[in-house]
């Protein structure tokens, strides 16, 4: 296992690119059994997470290939129609492969995901939503077993935008018969992104009016070729670390219109941004003014980034108050940054930051990927060593965040950690 060393309180400097979104390219590389033609999904970070949906793929029967930052997907063998749980357990996105396997075979076996880390997250909103497209489903030895004799477009209304349901049923309504309509689809960019590269196989997928997505079914899809969105979580990661050491640095690569709320809340903290070109340069405040945020679906305050917010309140003259309204349980990193320093109380689904003159650093653990983010960008800016350990979790979501940090002049190195 693998920790992180650094000496904080050096402001960064300089520049650094960001990656492809993993997010984006999650749903991507699955939407690659709908098809037998060969996929290139290229710009694909080289993440856990990434290896972790080939061997999926490779499980259910595809061959794959990473190589310059590009996966190579390829038919296999015929494909299996169920997902072994040992793969599944570990990341909840391969549930997406329930969508296309029910599309192309009208069966899927799916082991149910279990809890993680930050919340219950069931998954009640793509079963439902294939059920309105006419599937059956039963549950057994803990699999969900999901079958349809036919297939046929629908109406089908959210009761929450979630952004996996929107990809599940994108994803097999792109090969059912007819026209589905998905009501209250979330208006994430990473959507925007699949639907692209479903278009490019052929498929009929836009968007309409009042946060619908409209789905035209087609009888085959082709392979792709197609360039994964920049990582929007991983360009406001490396603002916020900017901004909270006070440093001075450009973010590359990145859409800004996709940062619209993390951008707006960075303004009111005193940070200074110039825009340009999907370069974002940033002057970080000395300490940054306290700004409240309250984390929703895009286009709001995105939860992925709440962790760092959090991080960055931590030095703000003054108290802020940080509500998490998507995931129940996504305070975790708040006891370990306490432990930096910080004052912190947690209330059921809100902390309240009480900014403090200076952080110190301590040994941390990371209990998830983007609340060991936010423990990592506190280290750099705290005073002194700080350790964090657990770092697998970071690595699922980040190409070497402490290479991305160092780049900017931070001092920090990544050790084994004997056992
Ligand atoms: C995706 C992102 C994750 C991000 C999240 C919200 C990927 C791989 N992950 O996760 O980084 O934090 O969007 O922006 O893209 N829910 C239900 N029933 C369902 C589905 C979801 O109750 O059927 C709940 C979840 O428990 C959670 C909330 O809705 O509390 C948001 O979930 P969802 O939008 O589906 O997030 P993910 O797709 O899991």
């Amino acid at each position: 296992m693998d920790k992180f060393i650094a000496q904080g309180g050096v402001p960064l400097k300089g520049t650094v690119t960001v990656n492809g979104s993993k997010n984006a390219a999650l749903p991507i590389l699955i939407a690659s059994l709908l098809t037998d033609g060969e996929c290139v999904a290229r710009r694909v970070p080289p993440l856990r997470d990434i290896r972790a949906a080939q061997r999926l793929l490779e499980a259910l029967g595809k061959k794959t290939v990473y190589e310059n930052n590009s996966v190579r997907i390829l038919p296999g063998r015929r494909l299996s129609t169920a997902a072994p749980y040992d793969l599944v357990r570990r990341m909840r996105a391969s549930v997406l492969v329930a969508g296309p396997l029910l599309a192309r075979f009208h069966e899927a076996r799916v082991p149910l995901p279990g809890g993680c880390a930050i919340g219950l997250r069931p998954v009640d909103i793509h079963l439902k939503g294939f059920e309105k497209l006419g599937a059956k489903i039963i549950t057994g030895q803990g699999d969900l077993l999901i079958s349809a004799r036919k297939l046929r477009g629908a109406k089908i209304k959210f009761p929450f935008p979630s952004v996996g349901a929107t990809e599940n049923i994108m994803l097999c309504a792109a090969l059912a018969q007819g026209v589905t309509v998905i009501e209250n689809a979330a208006l994430e960019p990473e959507i925007d992104d699949l639907a692209a590269c479903l278009n490019s196989m052929g498929a009929s997928v836009r968007r309409a009016p009042g946060g619908k997505i409209v789905i035209e079914g087609a009888p085959k899809l082709s392979g792709f070729s197609h360039d994964v969105m920049a990582d929007r979580i991983e360009a406001g990661t490396y603002l916020i670390a900017v901004a909270a050491s006070g440093g001075k640095a450009q973010v590359r690569g990145c859409v800004p219109e996709h940062l619209k709320a993390a951008l707006s809340a960075l303004k009111k903290s005193g940070a200074k941004l110039k825009i340009n070109n999907g370069v974002i340069a940033i002057t970080g405040p000395a300490r940054p003014a306290p700004v409240s945020v309250k984390t929703l679906p895009y286009p709001g305050f995105p939860t992925d980034l709440q962790a760092l917010w959090m991080a960055y309140m931590c030095r703000a003259r003054g108290a802020s108050v940080i509500k998490e309204t998507i995931f129940e349980n996504r305070f975790m990193h708040a006891a370990e940054l306490s432990r930096m320093g910080a004052r912190i109380s947690v209330r059921g689904g809100a902390a309240v930051v009480d900014g403090v003159d200076a952080l110190s650093g301590a040994s941390v653990m990371a209990s998830d990927l983007r609340g060991g983010a936010a423990l990592t960008v506190a280290a750099v800016c705290a005073a002194g060593e700080s350790v964090i350990r657990r770092v697998y979790h970071i690595d699922r979501g980040y190409r070497r965040l402490e290479e991305g940090l160092r780049a900017l002049g931070a001092k920090i190195r990544r050790a084994s950690e004997e056992m």
